[in-house]
């Protein structure tokens, strides 16, 4: 594949079509007049919260993907309630770090109040996570919250870490992101032992050394919830270890092993994971140009929707 097909094809975080719908109305000095400190306050919030535990970073870069890929980067992701996507097969009992968003917005509201939105927090707090330990980039701004959560729409917009490299560029999807950060037992125990037909187990694409280790971590009937790094070669870095990984049959969720594995993928990602593998820097290039186009994904700006007060509620 030549190299400028890989990038047009950029799986790292290929959201080619959905960026059709993006517009670049946002903009990087939004707050500068109306809350100038803005950048200042979640910066400060962001790196006490990793202070306290270095994976909030990737919880919080997380977050900002689960929500702009359900209905846009509009906050839904943050909306309480059992209609909620905080209760979608997704985002249940995995996706974290709602306390330190709100400890964020309240930190911010101190500052200025009523104008700055909670989609545009967990933009600023994605780029603030991978910062210390992994590329950076200028933020765009200027969303407004959503009103309604869509919790079918996170059933299906949120790719499963089982599923096919075909279904996971249909969703366009990304994974760079998987350098750092923690997965638990239920999503990877698959690769572990034979638990289901249709998920046929592919320990033969799982360093030996792995499958007893994770076999101890996550015995059959065991506790699901129980969590292990992504990357195991540098748990807490951003770096492209990750890729490393792929290549040399480490990488923990099947999705991920697939890009590099799979026989789809001969065609079609491999290429791009040893590239990657091989050159941090064209990965911390892409990577940062790729969460610019992921916070591009439908907006809403000007009048639509609002600035919500508490992040877990729409303003009454
Ligand atoms: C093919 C697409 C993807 C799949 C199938 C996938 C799946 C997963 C799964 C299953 C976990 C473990 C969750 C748990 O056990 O609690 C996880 C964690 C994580 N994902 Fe993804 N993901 C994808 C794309 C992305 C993207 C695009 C990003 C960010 C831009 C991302 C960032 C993360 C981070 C940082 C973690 C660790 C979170 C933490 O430690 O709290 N993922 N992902
Ligand atoms: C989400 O998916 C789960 C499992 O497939 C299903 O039980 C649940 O009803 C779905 N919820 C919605 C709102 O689509
Ligand atoms: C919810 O998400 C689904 C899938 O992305 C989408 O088709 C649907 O229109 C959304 N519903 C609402 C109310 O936004
Ligand atoms: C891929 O998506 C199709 C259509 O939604 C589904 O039938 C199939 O089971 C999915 N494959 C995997 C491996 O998830
Ligand atoms: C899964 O089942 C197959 C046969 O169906 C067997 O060869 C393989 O060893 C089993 N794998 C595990 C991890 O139990
Ligand atoms: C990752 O760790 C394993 C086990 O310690 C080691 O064998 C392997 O060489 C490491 N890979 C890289 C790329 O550092």
């Amino acid at each position: 594949m030549k190299n400028s097909a890989n990038i047009g094809f950029a799986w790292l975080i290929t959201i080619s079509m959905l960026c059709l719908l993006a517009n670049s109305q946002l903009t990087t000095n939004f707050y500068s007049k109306s809350c100038p400190n803005l950048l200042t306050v979640v910066r400060k919030q962001v790196m006490n919260a990793i202070k306290t535990e270095t994976r909030m970073a990737a919880s919080l870069l997380r977050l900002h993907f689960h929500d702009c890929f359900v209905n846009g980067c509009d906050a839904s992701v943050l909306l309480d309630g059992s209609e909620g996507e905080k209760t979608a097969l997704p985002n249940l009992n995995s996706a974290r770090g709602y306390e330190v968003v709100d400890a964020i917005k309240s930190a911010v509201e101190s500052s200025c109040s009523g104008v700055v939105s909670c989609a545009d927090i967990l933009a600023i707090a994605a780029r603030d996570s991978v910062l210390l330990v992994g590329p950076s980039w200028r933020v765009l701004l200027g969303r407004r919250d959503g009103l309604v959560a869509n919790k079918t729409g996170a059933n299906l917009s949120l790719p499963a870490p089982f599923e096919s490299i075909g279904n996971i560029t249909l969703k366009f999807q990304a994974v760079g992101a998987h350098t750092f950060g923690f997965a638990s037992c239920a999503t990877f125990g698959n690769r572990l032992f034979n638990f289901s037909e249709t998920n046929a187990p592919d320990s033969t694409l799982l360093d030996p050394s792995m499958v007893s280790d994770l076999q101890n971590l996550c015995p059959a009937n065991g506790d699901i919830s129980r969590i292990t790094p992504l990357d195991w070669n540098s748990t807490d870095l951003f770096d492209n270890h990750y890729f490393q990984n792929l290549v040399n049959g480490r990488g923990l969720l099947e999705s991920d092993q697939f890009l590099y594995s799979s026989d789809q993928a001969i065609s079609t990602t491999r290429s791009i994971v040893e590239l990657y593998s091989q050159n941090p820097q064209l990965f911390f290039i892409d990577f940062a140009n790729s969460m610019i186009k992921m916070g591009n994904i439908q907006p809403l700006i000007g009048s639509a929707g609002e600035i919500r007060n508490n992040c877990r509620v729409i303003n009454s």
